[in-house]
């Protein structure tokens, strides 16, 4: 397990850039799965730029989105869509055809979540996934006692999860259902980076790297991978 720790927001932000755009030069055409969440945007919006200057090209790989809410799609403020859109996808103009993200619209969700499935086995399986740590230690939707062996996961999402979740609906409730990559597709990606920030994830951060791994905390099964980086500011990585 390697750790980096950010000395302020923007070396953080710059920390996560970097290693993003190190993967993609060593492993073009191969596919990325990336954290919405508010944890990753300062890495997105670095990782932009880092394109702008020409030292990284942000459309030689694929992208496969990580989760979705259920029942609510790109128009709903809050969604994954929306926040990836505004926060990635759309400043680094990554072409449709370059990336899958699931739709939380879907009329058939077992068909979405197979054509999902689908176009990760088509591009080799997850090069790289870059994941934000839940309070309850949900990695994307995988909530405490999900099924490790699974692909892709249908939750109904933890009250920690709903809770917290407002902030992304601006503190009105959110949906109750989740879809998400599972932790079988997630641990079999050549590298894994889990990032957090703020004195508020540094408990559950512990939780995560320095006890035993466990389903209860989905995070902590991201130690027994065996490229793992942590990437965490100060105020994380107090508690360790
Ligand atoms: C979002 C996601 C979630 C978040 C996690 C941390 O796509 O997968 O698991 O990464 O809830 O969220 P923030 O970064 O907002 O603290």
């Amino acid at each position: 397990m390697k750790l980096l720790i950010g000395r302020s927001d923007k070396d953080f932000a710059e920390i996560g850039a970097q290693y993003i755009a190190k993967f993609i030069r060593g492993n073009p055409q191969s596919l990325l799965c990336l954290a919405a969440g508010d944890t990753p945007l300062g890495m997105y919006k670095r990782l932009v730029e880092l394109q702008h200057q020409g030292e990284v090209d942000l459309n030689s790989v694929y992208y496969v989105g990580l989760d979705e809410w259920v029942g609510i799609g790109y128009e709903t403020k809050g969604s994954c869509m929306q926040v990836m859109m505004d926060g990635f996808y759309g400043p680094a103009q990554i072409r449709p055809e370059n990336m899958r993200v699931f739709n939380g619209l879907a009329e058939n969700m077992e068909e979405e979540c197979a054509q999902v499935e689908q176009w990760v086995a088509d591009h080799g399986g997850i090069g790289m996934t870059l994941l934000g740590i839940g309070m309850n230690g949900h990695v994307g939707f995988n909530e405490p006692y999900t099924d490790p062996q699974k692909s892709i996961v249908l939750h109904d999402l933890d009250n920690v999860t709903e809770q917290v979740g407002k902030k992304y609906f601006d503190g009105k409730s959110c949906p109750t259902q989740g879809v998400t990559i599972g932790i079988r597709l997630l641990s079999g990606a050549k590298q894994v980076c889990l990032v957090a920030s703020g004195a508020k994830k540094a408990p559950i951060l512990r939780k995560s790297l320095m006890e035993d791994p466990t389903v209860a905390v989905p995070a902590s099964l991201m130690q027994l991978h065996e490229q793992l980086t942590v990437i965490m500011d100060q105020e994380a990585f107090r508690a360790l």
